[in-house]
Formats: structure tokens, C-alpha cells, sequence
């Protein structure tokens, strides 16, 4: 018996015939964003990082906190990153683009892929929201030089929070490993560190959880296709509504939620739609906030200056709806009425009284 034997660690570690895993080298955090230090972990440079501004204020997170300047690129209308500004951001400095998936789709990879080959520079991927999903044939989280995705209750895997980077180079895997735990080098003296890390470690208890969670992922994910398309086929002519599509390029909605963007001849924005429809108790939430708006970037002296229509309107335009596993299909279409019945009297002649 030793004085300080460390627990066993049990890994969550997801086996290779679960396809959105299917990487040589995945690694279980506390939190996945580790990995967002991967400017660090792929040699920390100044130089910049391209993204979409209508993206999560994590991911630009660590990338400023590293020391580099993200660049920012616009969304489009599918709220993902509009790849076609992309070519005329990069410059010789660029080191990386980040590609976050969002709501429904992948971001268009085909591009992207093209790009940082043509110009040597990695891609980084998030793939938090698309557990499960493909593009290009493919499990998105399966593109990045390092990806990754999030466990979080909202995701269609949870260990409560955490969640894991996949790679397929050993060096850059080895690198994570011990970034994630606080540095320390099985090759040297226990307790001598060349290199600060954080305890970024996933414990026992979320590991088995998400061991558990993984049987259930392909119907979690057909659960969430079912619901997204029960809404389309019951907000059908809603108006004032833009629904999402079923299917873009070759990949089909994965519906991690269910977002809806207002008309532009609804007089009014997302906020007092989401407001009348809290009063008819039916939960929203509001989407992304633009990177190029965030008081904190500001204050960094970040993006000054710069816009960014289409992420601009999104964030002012959009929400989501309900779309939680736990739904049932009659409480889908309770939603569905009490939406209608919002936009409805909201577009009437005498609209809301004010
Ligand atoms: C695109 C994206 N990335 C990352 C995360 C979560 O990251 P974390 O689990 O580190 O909070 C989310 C969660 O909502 C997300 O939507």
C-alpha cells in the first residue's frame, strides 16, 4: 500500500464503432475548451484566427486570452460562419479557422478544407452542437487538426458538464494530456513540470454517465430530427416565422434546437416576440450575441469599428423554442398553437396593445 496512490481513472472513452468518436485519439475533459488553449497547444502565435462573429463568446475566449487577435467573418443565413469571406481575411500570418456548427447545420466544410490547405493552415472545430451529425459523408468532429465537443446538459451526450477533444496526431494528443492535467510529465520526475496546465480532468462519476449517455445517442438523435420536423410541419405558414429547412447541400437538420428568425416585415425584434410568448408560457432563449458587440472585446479594444450585418440581425431576430429530449409530441404541438396564436395576434391589425 503506497501513501498517495491516485484514484483509478476511469476514461470516457467512447469506442471507435461509435461514429462521431471515430478519431485515433479522443480525450475526456472538464472542459473541452482545454482545447481552445489549442493555439497553445498548436504553438501559441499571435497571428490570427478567422471566425464568425455570431459564434459563442467562448470560443473566441481562450484565443484572446492567449494573446492572438481573432478575425472575424460574418454569419449566413443557415447562422453559420459565411465561408465565402473567408479567402479574403487570410493572410501569410494566419495560423488558423475556427469552425463552430450551429443550431442545425455544419459549417460548409468543402471550402474551408480547401482553404487551409491551399494556404497550409489548420482548422479548428467545435462540434458541441453536432453530436451525431455528418457533412460531407462525415461525423462532424471529425475535420479539425483538434475538435471538439461538449457535454453539457443541453448537448445530446451530458456528463453535466465537460466534454472532449479529438485528434488524430499522437504528439498533439500527448500535448492535451498533460495540458489537461496540470502538466505533468510521465517521462520525468513526478512533481517537476516544464510547462503550466489547468485540471481540466473529467471525474468517475461523469464518465460513467456519459458511458451510459453514448447508448442512447442514435435515438437522441432521430428524437430531435422527429421533433424539429413536427414543428415545421405544425408552424407551417406561421406568420411572420422563417423556419429552418430539413435538409442544406448533402446533410440533413440535426435540430440541437429549433431556431426561428422573424420576417423582416415583423415591426418588431426577437426580444418582445420572446416576451409575448414567455406571458403564453412557452420557454425561448434569444440566439448568439455577435463577437463584434461584446462589451468585453470592446473594452479590449477588439473588433472597433467593425460590422457585421448578418450576425447583427440574427442575434436581434432570432430564437429557439423548446426542443428538449423530454418533450412529448403533444407538448410540441401545445407550443406549436400557442406560437401561432402569438404571431398571429402580434401581426393582427390592432397587434398587442402597448
Ligand atoms: C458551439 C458551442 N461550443 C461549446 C459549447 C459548450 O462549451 P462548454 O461545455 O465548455 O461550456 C457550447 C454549449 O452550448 C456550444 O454551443
Amino acid at each position: 500500500m503506497t501513501a498517495a496512490t491516485p484514484p483509478v481513472h476511469m476514461e470516457f472513452l467512447p469506442t471507435t464503432s461509435s461514429v462521431p468518436f471515430s478519431r485515433p485519439h479522443k480525450l475526456a475533459a472538464s472542459n473541452p475548451q482545454t482545447s481552445w488553449d489549442r493555439l497553445k497547444t498548436l504553438n501559441r502565435s499571435r497571428d490570427p484566427p478567422r471566425n464568425a462573429s455570431s459564434v459563442l463568446h467562448r470560443c473566441h475566449r481562450q484565443v484572446v486570452r492567449g494573446g492572438s487577435v481573432p478575425v472575424l467573418v460574418d454569419s449566413d443565413a443557415t447562422f453559420n460562419m459565411d465561408v465565402s469571406q473567408l479567402a479574403s481575411k487570410i493572410t501569410p500570418k494566419t495560423k488558423a479557422i475556427i469552425c463552430v456548427h450551429t443550431y442545425h447545420f455544419p459549417v460548409d466544410m468543402e471550402p474551408v478544407l480547401a482553404l487551409a490547405k491551399e494556404h497550409g493552415i489548420k482548422v479548428i472545430e467545435d462540434a458541441a452542437e453536432m453530436i451525431g451529425q455528418t457533412c460531407l459523408g462525415r461525423p462532424c468532429g471529425s475535420f479539425g487538426e483538434i475538435s471538439t465537443m461538449s457535454f453539457y446538459p443541453n448537448k445530446h451526450i451530458t456528463t453535466g458538464e465537460g466534454g472532449m477533444v479529438l485528434c488524430d496526431d499522437p504528439e498533439l494528443a500527448e500535448r492535451c494530456q498533460q495540458l489537461r492535467n496540470l502538466c505533468f510529465d510521465p517521462k520525468k520526475r513526478r512533481f517537476v513540470h516544464e510547462d503550466l496546465g489547468w485540471n481540466y480532468r473529467m471525474t468517475n462519476l461523469q464518465a460513467a454517465l456519459g458511458l451510459g449517455q453514448l447508448l442512447h445517442l442514435d435515438e437522441a438523435v432521430q428524437r430531435k430530427r422527429e421533433i424539429g420536423r413536427l414543428y415545421s410541419k405544425l408552424l407551417k405558414g406561421c406568420p411572420g416565422l422563417i423556419l429552418p429547412p430539413d435538409d442544406l447541400r448533402s446533410e440533413t437538420n440535426i435540430y440541437w434546437v429549433y431556431g426561428v428568425e422573424l420576417l423582416p416585415s415583423v415591426p418588431c425584434e426577437a426580444d418582445e416576440v420572446m416576451k409575448h410568448l414567455a406571458a403564453a408560457k412557452v420557454g425561448t432563449r434569444p440566439f448568439f450575441w455577435p463577437m463584434h458587440e461584446q462589451p468585453v472585446f470592446l473594452q479590449m479594444g477588439l473588433f472597433k469599428g467593425q460590422s457585421f450585418p448578418v450576425a447583427e440581425r440574427i442575434a436581434r431576430r432570432g430564437f429557439y423554442i423548446p426542443s428538449g429530449l423530454a418533450l412529448k409530441d403533444e407538448e410540441v404541438e401545445e407550443v406549436a398553437n400557442r406560437v401561432r396564436k402569438v404571431m398571429e395576434m402580434l401581426l393582427s391589425d390592432g397587434g398587442y396593445p402597448k
